[in-house]
């Protein structure tokens, strides 16, 4: 697993609920544009610890299968279901988002929440469009470029955050298009999230922070990429940004 899957990992168990920024406000915009509602057979892709799939089923009594890779994440999605009596509408399953096990057109709508910048785009991106239904949606919420990176930026980030790949909204909006999407929309909310680490350490609170800081105490290799994690967030600001991309299938 590489750097960035560890450190998500060890933000999950120290008791952050989601790791996409903008939280579940721009999870409802970004839905919204998707044409959100009753009985729509949604797939959240990257669902990590499942707050995004419970949170769309109590709220629009849609029906939501979650997956995510890890074997942990699905179990903490399953307790989170389980605890909030949705088993009957919402569902996950540990598999590969490149190869998902699911029929040509079976889902009204594909989201995803800061995870595809973790894939082959390519390939994720066919594979969302084969299981959408005629008309449906690809939504995703992700971490973009402001501007144009420099190259010495790409590479650090390449280089710590491990697989991570992103672009800027106009560049999104130019692969939906290529991948064959109408109507796509972007929405750039990088103004109101000046600080995302900070935002991260208000969500933990002073529990969670004293547990990441015992964690990075005892595993020096986490605490290294912890620190050349935050280093980018400080050194470019100007070039992170976060937007979400909604387009439709034709
Ligand atoms: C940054 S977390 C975001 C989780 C969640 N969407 C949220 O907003 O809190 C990225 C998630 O993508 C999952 N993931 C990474 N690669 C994946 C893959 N190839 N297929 C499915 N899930 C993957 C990770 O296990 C992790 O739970």
């Amino acid at each position: 697993m590489g750097k960035m899957a560890d450190i998500d990992e060890m933000m999950y168990s120290c008791g952050l609920e989601i790791l996409h920024p903008g939280g579940m406000e721009k999870t409802d915009e970004m839905v919204k544009m998707c044409k959100i509602g009753k009985d729509k057979k949604v797939l959240d892709i990257g669902s990590g610890k499942g707050i995004t799939a419970c949170y769309l089923v109590q709220k629009y009594e849609c029906e939501v299968i979650g997956v995510d890779l890890s074997e942990r994440m699905i179990e903490y999605a399953k307790e989170m279901a389980k605890k909030k009596g949705l088993n009957d509408r919402v569902s996950f399953r540990s598999v590969d988002a490149h190869n998902l096990p699911f029929e040509d057109e079976s889902f009204d709508i594909v989201l995803a929440e800061c995870t595809t910048v973790l894939l082959d785009k390519e390939k994720a991106f066919s594979e969302f469009l084969r299981i959408t239904k005629i008309g449906g949606y690809l939504g995703d919420l992700e971490m973009t470029w402001q501007k144009l990176p420099p190259e010495e930026l790409v590479d650090r980030v390449y280089d710590v955050w491990e697989g991570f790949r992103t672009m800027t909204l106009e560049e999104w909006k130019n692969f939906y298009e290529r991948m064959g999407m109408v109507d796509v929309k972007t929405v750039d909310f990088s103004e109101t999230i000046l600080d995302m680490e900070e935002a991260m350490k208000k969500e933990l609170g002073l529990k969670g922070m004293i547990k990441i800081g015992c964690k990075l105490l005892l595993h020096s290799d986490l605490r290294k990429a912890m620190n050349q994690y935050s280093k980018i967030f400080k050194d470019y600001v100007d070039y992170i940004g976060y937007g979400y991309i909604v387009g439709r299938k034709e």
